[in-house]
């Protein structure tokens, strides 16, 4: 991919992904909303004019859209929040990077599904069981309609972002502090580590696939057995991770319990090694020792 990128919303994975594009010397954009982070352009995908704005200025032959509220328990209360920012605010980038004629790759999740089958594939029906999934399938339903040369990446990651408020950072926070945890068991996902996912949709931008595909790690794991293995890994004491299930917690949203993906489409089309979930803490551990 030696042409410009734009990453609409620089967040947790928008950050990681400006990372892998500008090692891989690709001239890069960010866009933000309320973030105190350094970026291109601020702008509001609830406004068609803000969007048309910076694309105009930028001119990309790739749109990699990161942006949405992720705050689940949030949006299960504001689902007019949801809603605009995760389905309309999808559909506004998919009519505009159609009108430019420009790619469109765009992040969703593996919470369209329901959780009660796991090894989810693409053609597999979506049925959300929150809001946040069903503003999600809704924007993936809009750029299907609004964009012709699109790309729908539904995924589930981990990583360390620049605040520490991501989930390993809380792990280790907590057993640093020797703070009992409990893990769900009963919750399984196949997550991949985050720079790991941006370098499979840096070399599916440039691919001629257009539809919907999962990018997820090889084997599913549960949520006790990841905060087992990060405990592991960063040398902390294990055994302050206690077998709990997500059915004694009351959510504000309900959670989907069996989350995994297959990845059989990705490894066919894609050459970017899929890094196991061990493999990747112990390169995320290396590089907080550096
Ligand atoms: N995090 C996960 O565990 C996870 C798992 C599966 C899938 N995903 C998907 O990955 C994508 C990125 O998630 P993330 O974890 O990177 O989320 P994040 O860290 O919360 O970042 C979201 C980004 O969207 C921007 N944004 C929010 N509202 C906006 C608006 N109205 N107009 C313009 N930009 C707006 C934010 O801008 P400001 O920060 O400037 O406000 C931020 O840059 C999402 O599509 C999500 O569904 C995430």
């Amino acid at each position: 991919m030696n042409e410009r990128t734009l990453i609409i919303g620089k967040g947790f994975v928008g950050s990681y992904l400006e990372k892998k594009l500008k090692e891989s010397n690709i001239e890069t954009y960010t866009t933000g909303f309320n973030t105190k982070e350094n970026v291109d352009f601020r702008l509001d995908i609830r406004n068609e004019e803000s969007i048309t704005d910076c694309i105009n200025k930028i001119k990309p032959n790739y749109i990699i859209n990161c942006s949405a509220n992720v705050n689940i328990d949030f949006l299960e209360k504001n689902p007019d929040i949801a809603f605009s920012i995760n389905s309309e605010g999808a559909k506004n980038i998919a009519k505009i990077s159609k009108k430019y004629n420009t790619r469109l790759i765009h992040v969703s999740t593996d919470a369209v599904f329901d959780g009660e089958r796991g090894s989810y594939v693409e053609e597999d029906l979506t049925n959300p069981i929150n809001v946040y999934g069903k503003s999600k399938v809704l924007g993936e339903n809009f750029v299907k309609e609004n964009s012709d040369d699109y790309v729908i990446v539904r995924t589930n990651i981990f990583g360390i972002d620049n605040h520490g408020r991501d989930f390993i950072s809380n792990i280790v926070k907590n057993l640093k502090n020797q703070k009992q945890m409990i893990g769900f068991d009963d919750i399984l996902f196949t997550p991949l580590e985050i720079s790991n996912l941006s370098e499979m949709i840096t070399e599916l931008a440039i691919t001629d696939f257009c539809g919907i595909i999962h990018l997820s790690s090889n084997t599913s794991i549960s949520k006790f057995q990841f905060i087992r293995d990060v405990a592991e890994i960063f040398e902390l004491d294990g055994t302050l991770v206690k077998k709990g299930t997500s059915e004694e917690i009351e959510f504000v949203a309900k959670r989907p319990k069996n989350l995994t993906l297959s990845n059989n489409k990705a490894k066919k089309i894609l050459k970017t090694p899929i890094i196991p979930i061990k493999e990747s803490l112990e390169k995320l551990r290396r590089e907080i020792l550096i």
